[in-house]
């Protein structure tokens, strides 16, 4: 069969890798693609991701059996809803489904509606209001943008005045359209842990859980990034945490086959804080974490091929997951400056030599997440260019334990 990737960040490749791995998988493309998937996959620079039209013409022209969508943007645009309507089986909800992630204020209404433990909040889009209910609560508390901002609408305020000037920023265009509406909600405590699942015809399959490490820089410090580190599994989760999180998952993919237009079928990603109360949702994402995935599809054991398939054509049954009882680690090099204004078209090296270092990770690996993270830095230091800014400490809380989050 051959086979559509949209997308081109690590998280695509690490999707497009998983379905190159299944003997189903003929001739694989990823639009745009990068550097990674031009090695086993073709890379389709010219097609525009989040023109429906555009991508169905390429599907039909070049006869491919499976769409799978990586990154917001596209599904909030309706990419999945134009290929299902012409019949082409599309791992990703579609526009209405994505709303989870596109809109706060769609996900928080949707929780609240189904009972989903989540923090209390507010929703606005009068700027007063959002000011009167930070004076009333106090600090420390979270203000967010409602909409799509690249994981760079949320500021989780120390101070009343941090979340005052935080508010104003919004409103005054700093997340444009994004930031019309304002979330501000009650600050959560613990770690995180981001929980994913294939959802298909109301049925949620839970992947291995992850986590992320969303700051910038060591001892988590600094400013919220697009992710700069993951681990899986994640051993300080309690089974009853796992098993809270799992049925917080169920309850929400049966609420989107009673509540939505048309079945949601793709990935929903629970995003979770592991509070002294039990788990709580900080948010849904419609699609596969950047860089979760990176840590989760190596695991899986399973052929994505017959999961995505059985996930866009609503056949949840025949869905089945098996894991590889190993650790992953994946650390992100990032470009001096990053998340703020950073410089790209920087010569990378090395990466050839960690590459042949990653197979050495993939056959030995063993099953501790200390080898796990020295083979990950390894790699990492094999890999050179001008500013390069990672983070050091990635999965190390996970070694110390729990009581480092207190
Ligand atoms: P979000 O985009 O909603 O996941 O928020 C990005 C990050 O902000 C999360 O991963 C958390 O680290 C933090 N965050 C979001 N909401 C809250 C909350 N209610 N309490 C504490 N931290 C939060
Ligand atoms: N890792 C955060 C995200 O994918 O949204």
């Amino acid at each position: 069969m051959n086979i559509l990737v949209l997308g081109g960040g690590g998280r695509e490749h690490a999707i497009a890798w998983a379905l190159n791995k299944s003997p189903k998988c003929e001739k694989l493309y990823v639009a745009p693609g990068n550097g990674g998937t031009a090695g086993f996959a073709e890379n389709v620079a010219g097609l525009n991701a989040e023109d429906g039209e555009a991508v169905l013409e390429f599907v039909q022209a070049h006869e491919i059996g499976l769409v799978a969508i990586g990154p917001e943007a596209p599904l909030v645009a309706g990419v999945a809803d134009v290929l299902r309507a012409a019949g082409i089986p599309v791992f990703g909800p579609d526009a209405q489904g994505a709303q989870l992630e596109g809109s706060k204020t769609f996900c928080k209404e949707f929780m609240m509606r189904n009972n989903l433990p989540t923090a209390e909040y507010l929703s606005t889009d009068n700027e007063q209001a959002a000011h009167d209910y930070i004076d009333e609560k106090g600090a420390p508390i979270v203000v967010k943008a409602d909409g799509l901002a690249a994981g760079k609408g949320v500021v989780v305020a120390q101070t009343a005045d941090e979340a005052h000037d935080a508010v104003r920023e919004c409103f005054a265009g700093a997340f444009g359209d994004a930031g019309n509406t304002v979330v501000v909600e009650e600050c959560l405590t613990g770690p995180e842990c981001s929980m994913l699942a294939f959802v298909s015809a109301g049925k949620a399959y839970c992947m291995a859980p992850s986590q992320d490490h969303k700051r910038a820089y060591d001892g988590d410090e600094g400013p919220n990034t697009g992710g700069m580190g993951a681990y899986s599994p994640v051993p300080i989760v309690t089974d009853e945490e796992l098993a809270r999180m799992e049925e917080v998952m169920a309850q929400a993919a049966a609420a989107t086959a009673e509540e939505f237009d048309h079945d949601y079928r793709g990935v929903l990603y629970g995003g979770f804080m592991l509070t002294p109360q039990g788990p709580k949702l900080l948010e849904y994402n419609a699609r596969f974490g950047d860089p979760e995935t990176q840590v989760v599809l190596p695991r899986l054991e399973s052929d994505l091929v017959d999961v995505m398939l059985a996930v866009a054509e609503g056949r949840p049954d025949d869905i089945s997951l098996q894991w590889a009882d190993k650790w992953a680690v994946t650390v992100v090099l990032a470009s001096q400056g990053y998340p703020r204004a950073y410089e790209k078209g920087k010569v990378i090296t090395g990466i050839d030599a960690a590459d042949a270092l990653e197979d050495v990770k993939v056959y030995h690996a063993g099953t501790a997440i200390q080898a796990a993270r020295e083979l990950a830095y390894k790699a990492c230091d094999l890999i050179q260019f001008e500013g390069k800014q990672n983070r050091t400490d990635i999965g190390l809380r996970a070694i110390n334990g729990r009581q480092s989050w207190e």
